[in-house]
């Protein structure tokens, strides 16, 4: 089958060749590839930024969407033309997160979805919403279940106040799902165009985040003095800090991303501390969280936010265009 590889740790080292078509083994599905979408992840990834112990060579690429080509021995529940997505840590499948799953994540260590086949275990790939197109379900199964899984730790009420950060897939996803079970939803973008689109997706306010120096004050301003009762935070870093002066009383904040970086510098502990702040790691999620959140993106037919399509023979230039993405969005690789 036509794939990628990435043998080492720059994006001259994604390379294309051709690897045995793979055969289903006892409990485990082959799907034929649709389209993937590239996360933050494969990037760093691609160019040594992240886990750059991670052992090479595999197939990169950890979001995608197929139908179903074989099935293995023992397998009953799916069946042959099925539209399914894979779930990302593939040993997840119910209960409390466990370490040990890292070793089961699509796109590195195990092969991902940038060929033309993937091989799946059975209990990793769940019937996939057919309302949407294939671009837009290849989004959900990474940055959408993070989405989802954030904001189940935040457990907020209809009514409560939520900040999301920026236009990324998380974000955005995020956003849709939040206004759906009535939440108030305020965003932040440094893009007026941005803007637009973050209030047609039901935002009630949102905030320049690069021309408003003080952001906690703007967000206490908008929600009567109190400071919003949770966060998705996509950015980690210093601006974590300054976050936290936006946060009610009690709230929740669900750690999600390092656009800014992993390190924080400064008074972390004080305010989490004197405020009772709750704080939350948050990986992706697993299957039980997988079949929740797609029943939940059928039930309010939530149509995802998808950004350029590439073809597969332009591969590297769309896991490239994540390190300079100023669009909305993930970029999507179809395999047609
Ligand atoms: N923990 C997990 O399980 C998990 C899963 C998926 C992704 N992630 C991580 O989550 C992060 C977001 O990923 P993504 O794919 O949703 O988005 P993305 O495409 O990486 O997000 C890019 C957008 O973030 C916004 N942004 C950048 N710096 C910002 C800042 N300082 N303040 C506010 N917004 C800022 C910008 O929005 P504007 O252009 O609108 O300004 C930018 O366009 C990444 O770090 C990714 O690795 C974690």
């Amino acid at each position: 089958m036509d794939a990628y590889e990435l043998q080492g740790h720059t994006l001259d080292s994604l390379r294309r060749l051709l690897l045995p078509t793979p055969s289903p083994g006892p409990g485990e599905v082959v799907v034929r590839v649709e389209a993937a979408s590239v996360n933050y992840r494969d990037y760093a990834l691609a160019t040594g930024r992240y886990q750059s112990s991670l052992p090479r060579p595999f197939v990169p690429l950890s979001d995608g969407v197929g139908r179903i080509e074989a099935v293995g021995e023992g397998v009953e529940d799916l069946r042959i033309g099925d539209r399914v997505v894979g779930l990302y840590a593939t040993a997840w499948q119910d209960g409390p997160f466990r370490s040990a799953y890292h070793a089961s994540k699509l796109g590195g260590p195990l092969d991902g979805w940038l060929a033309q086949y993937i091989r799946l275990p059975a209990n990793a790939a769940l019937r996939a919403p057919e309302f949407l197109d294939v671009e837009q379900v290849s989004v959900l199964p990474v940055s959408g279940l993070t989405a989802w899984t954030a904001l189940r730790r935040l457990q907020l009420r209809p009514g409560a106040h939520l900040l999301v950060q920026g236009t990324g897939s998380v974000s955005l996803m995020a956003l849709q799902l939040a206004v759906a079970d009535g939440i108030d939803v305020i965003a932040t973008t440094s893009d007026e165009a941005k803007a637009e689109l973050l209030r047609t997706l039901g935002a009630r306010a949102v905030i320049d985040y690069k021309r408003t120096p003080d952001l906690a004050a703007v967000v206490r301003d908008l929600t009567d003095g109190r400071g919003v009762d949770g966060i998705v935070d996509v950015v980690g870093g210093n601006a974590l800090l300054a976050l936290l002066d936006a946060a009610a009383d009690n709230a929740h904040i669900a750690i999600v991303g390092f656009l800014q970086g992993f390190e924080v510098n400064g008074n972390l502990i004080a305010p989490i501390m004197s405020r009772q702040l709750n704080v939350h790691g948050v990986s992706v999620g697993g299957r039980r969280d997988l079949e929740d959140f797609l029943a939940a993106v059928e039930r309010h037919r939530i149509e995802p936010v998808v950004g350029a399509v590439h073809g597969f023979d332009d591969a590297v230039a769309a896991i490239a265009s994540i390190g300079s993405n100023r669009a909305i969005g993930k970029p999507v690789i179809r395999m047609d």
